[in-house]
């Protein structure tokens, strides 16, 4: 079976996982969460070649969507702040036909009510929420099924 590839995509502040407000994001960092879902990636059928960007900028993350995201099987996808008012961002992702699953490391709708709203979410092809950095690994498997079942 072929390789397929995903962009593991992460919006701003989320390069400082592991110092920012470690009882809600976990003591992780971002390079051990990358490393951790690249390996992953590797180690299963149809395997996957995990490519992972961070940026705190809004047009990288638009460039990068129309570059990489285009190109790619799938987009697993934490827009961090941007999530909650980013209709660019939006755009861009409606913009490509590559599916988003947009994955939250805290439970968004347990904190501040600006945080409740995603204007990503009716683009994305679903939403993980809440389930710590596993969201990003649990995204990883769904694209993988999606990717065995279309083979
Ligand atoms: C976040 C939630 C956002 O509200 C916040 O702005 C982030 C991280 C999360 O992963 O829980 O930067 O996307």
């Amino acid at each position: 079976m072929a390789h397929g590839t995903i962009l593991l995509l992460n919006g701003p502040n989320l390069n400082m996982l592991g110092t920012r407000e470690p009882e809600i994001y976990g003591s992780r960092t971002l390079a051990d969460i990358e490393r951790d879902i690249v390996a992953l990636g590797k180690s299963g059928t149809p395997q996957l070649d995990v490519v992972p960007v961070q940026s705190n900028h809004e047009g990288v993350l638009v460039d990068t969507i129309q570059t990489v995201g285009r190109e790619a099987d799938g987009i697993i996808f934490n827009p961090g702040a941007f999530t909650h008012y980013s209709i660019a961002i939006r755009d861009a992702v409606a913009s490509i036909n590559t599916p988003v699953v947009e994955v939250h490391i805290s439970n968004v709708h347990k904190r501040e009510e600006f945080r409740h709203h995603s204007v990503i979410a009716p683009v994305a092809a679903g939403q993980i929420v809440g389930l710590g950095e596993d969201g990003y690994r649990l995204a990883l498997e769904w694209f993988r099924s999606q990717l065995a079942k279309n083979a």
